[in-house]
């Protein structure tokens, strides 16, 4: 029985990739490489210095300033250094769920963070989460995922995160920003979020994490 040694988990917001790529990523013993955090950095990096997020010009001057890191925190859960510092617990404010989309349309963002995942993507033994890591930083995965579910669910998924993180938001809220942000993710010309032609399509509607994460373990295990 062969491993997959190379994993691609990629997705619309709310799908529930992340919760399932660490927990397949735990039980396999991998590295869980969640790139969206890594475009949250970067973004929060241009929220910190005042930059508008539109502006194309300034934020690739500072995509070429900044240096984004995924490293393992002492208890073992994954963090994200940004220019050093560890912005893990940051990451998933509202300010940046606006202005990420934006940032991470321009190319000059997605060639610098290409590099570093394309980087852990090469010492295998990884799952790797996004939007485009089937289709763009690991074309030749021994194993994708596109993972989706109904917009209402997802919306709900995200409005339980938020309020359980102390933020005052309405489903309604939740749901407008979600549409957004997938139109966005979707359209742009730069790596756009797409099913690669050779992912498997799991719908997460409905289901439990235990029951998705046991059909993926299943695929990861699956002789070629
Ligand atoms: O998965 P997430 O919600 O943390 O991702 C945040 C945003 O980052 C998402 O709206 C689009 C962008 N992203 C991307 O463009 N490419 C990826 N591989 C991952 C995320």
């Amino acid at each position: 029985m062969s491993l997959k040694r190379v994993i691609t988990i990629d997705g619309p917001a709310g799908a529930g990739k992340s919760t399932v790529a660490r927990r397949v990523a735990s039980a396999l013993g991998y590295l869980y490489v969640d790139t969206g955090a890594m475009y949250r950095a970067m973004t929060l990096k241009v929220l910190m210095h005042g930059v508008d997020p539109a502006d194309r010009e300034r934020v690739a001057q500072l995509a070429r300033e900044t240096d984004i890191a995924l490293t393992t925190g002492p208890d073992g859960a994954p963090q994200v250094v940004l220019d050093g510092v560890d912005v893990t617990h940051r990451l998933r404010e509202p300010g940046i769920d606006r202005a990420v989309s934006t940032v991470a349309a321009f190319p000059e963002v997605r060639e610098r963070l290409l590099v570093v995942q394309r980087e852990l993507a090469r010492r295998g033994g990884v799952v790797l989460e996004g939007r485009d890591t089937g289709t763009h930083v690991a074309p030749d995965a021994d194993l994708k995922l596109y993972l989706t579910a109904s917009p209402a669910e997802r919306a709900r998924r995200r409005y339980r995160e938020l309020v359980a993180a102390g933020h005052q938001v309405t489903l309604e809220q939740v749901e407008r920003e979600l549409r957004r942000r997938d139109e966005q993710d979707m359209t742009r010309s730069a790596a756009p979020l797409q099913r690669a032609p050779d992912a498997i399509e799991v719908d997460t509607t409905g289901r439990s994490i235990d029951a998705v994460v046991a059909e993926i373990l299943r695929y990861c295990r699956e002789d070629d």
